[in-house]
């Protein structure tokens, strides 16, 4: 009896931890969200008025390469190479859009994004080869979070669309995949290069919901 309980208590534990906010983001800035529902292996969250600063697409053949160079120019603009000179505080996530080709020698495109803190938007500065990107209103995501270092984007997407499939979500994510072609997925990762234990990520699929409560 005992036993079983503490296995029940475990359980529980183990829910509320995959559903937490990633640590990073009591140390620095996240975008906030709501919870609008939660069920095995996925969440789906609603962002309200996320603005990002974004590199133009990158293409190449690895996700890791891309999103190093597309960190770098990130990198470069926060710490002043913009506009007016201004540094602005590092954010998480980092996002990375893919678009996976079907062409030939497998090269995809990759947009790298880092979140504007609440103090730089509207108006962040400017900055040669990067691009504002603004979600009016709420913007949904089915999240799917893994650990360690992001190697196989492919298959986390892979595994979010089959935790999606009969569930009420499946229909609007895959309405939101096919209607946007520069991004099939988006991989949020939480911590900087640096950090090699405890990292945080997440595979997004982004979708538009009249009303989530009538779905
Ligand atoms: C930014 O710094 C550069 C180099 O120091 C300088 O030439 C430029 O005038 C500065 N721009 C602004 C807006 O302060």
């Amino acid at each position: 009896m005992a036993r079983r309980s503490g296995l029940i208590l475990l359980l529980a534990a183990a829910a509320v931890a995959s559903a937490a906010v990633p640590p990073s983001c009591e140390r620095i800035e996240c975008p906030a969200y709501e919870v609008v529902d939660s069920a095995n292996g996925f969440e789906i969250r609603r962002y309200s008025d996320a603005m990002w600063a974004s590199t133009a697409p990158i293409e190449d053949i690895s996700f890791v390469a891309a999103t190093r160079t597309g960190f770098l120019q990130l990198f470069n603009y926060i710490q002043g190479k913009n506009a007016r000179n201004e540094t602005i505080e590092m954010t998480a996530p980092v996002l990375t859009q893919v678009a996976p080709s079907d062409g030939p020698f497998c090269v995809s495109s990759f947009v790298v994004s880092f979140y504007v803190p609440k103090k730089n938007q509207p108006d962040p500065p400017a900055a040669e080869g990067l691009h504002v990107q603004r979600w009016a209103g709420a913007r949904y995501a089915a999240v799917r979070r893994f650990g360690g270092f992001v190697a196989d984007v492919g298959e986390q997407a892979a595994l979010l669309d089959a935790s999606l499939q009969g569930t009420r979500w499946a229909a609007a994510v895959s309405d939101g995949r096919r209607a946007d072609p520069t991004s099939s997925y988006t991989v949020a990762q939480y911590n900087s290069p640096f950090e090699f234990s405890g990292r945080v990520n997440e595979i997004w699929m982004l979708f538009d919901a009249k009303d989530a409560s009538d779905m």
